[in-house]
């Protein structure tokens, strides 16, 4: 799964770590069986990434914070919404919502926000 780079390195390991980390659940979701393990260490990577970024976006009062924090915190309910549903909702709102999301979201807010850190030289 190829993602677009942003010009703060830290971000792209995040992203490039989170895109395994899903990979591993698409795939247990075309095998099938028990998921939770999968979906549950997902989730956890998700809000770990969020933080990561919502927290630096606050260290160093990023104009843009308020809006970039409520496109995560949406993908945060959603993905709340979606434990306990079957094998079919997931995989439909992986492919139809949440990868579209993701590489519009790099590509449009992170993308932005990458370049006020690299500008500032955020340290992490
Ligand atoms: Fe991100
Ligand atoms: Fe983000």
């Amino acid at each position: 799964m190829e993602i677009a780079k942003v010009a703060f390195e830290p971000m792209n390991e995040v992203h490039e770590n989170e895109v395994k980390i899903l990979e591993k659940l698409l795939n247990k979701l075309n095998e099938g069986g028990d998921f939770s393990k999968e979906f549950d260490e997902f989730f956890e990577d998700v809000k770990n990434h969020f933080a990561f970024e919502e927290n630096l976006m606050k260290k160093y009062d990023f104009f843009a914070y308020l809006p970039h924090k409520m496109e995560h915190d949406k993908i945060i309910q959603e993905l709340e919404e979606l434990k306990n549903k079957d094998i079919k909702t997931l995989k439909k709102y992986f492919n139809e919502r949440f990868l579209p999301w993701l590489d519009n979201h790099i590509l449009t807010i992170d993308t932005v926000t990458a370049g006020f850190f690299n500008m500032i030289n955020a340290k992490v």
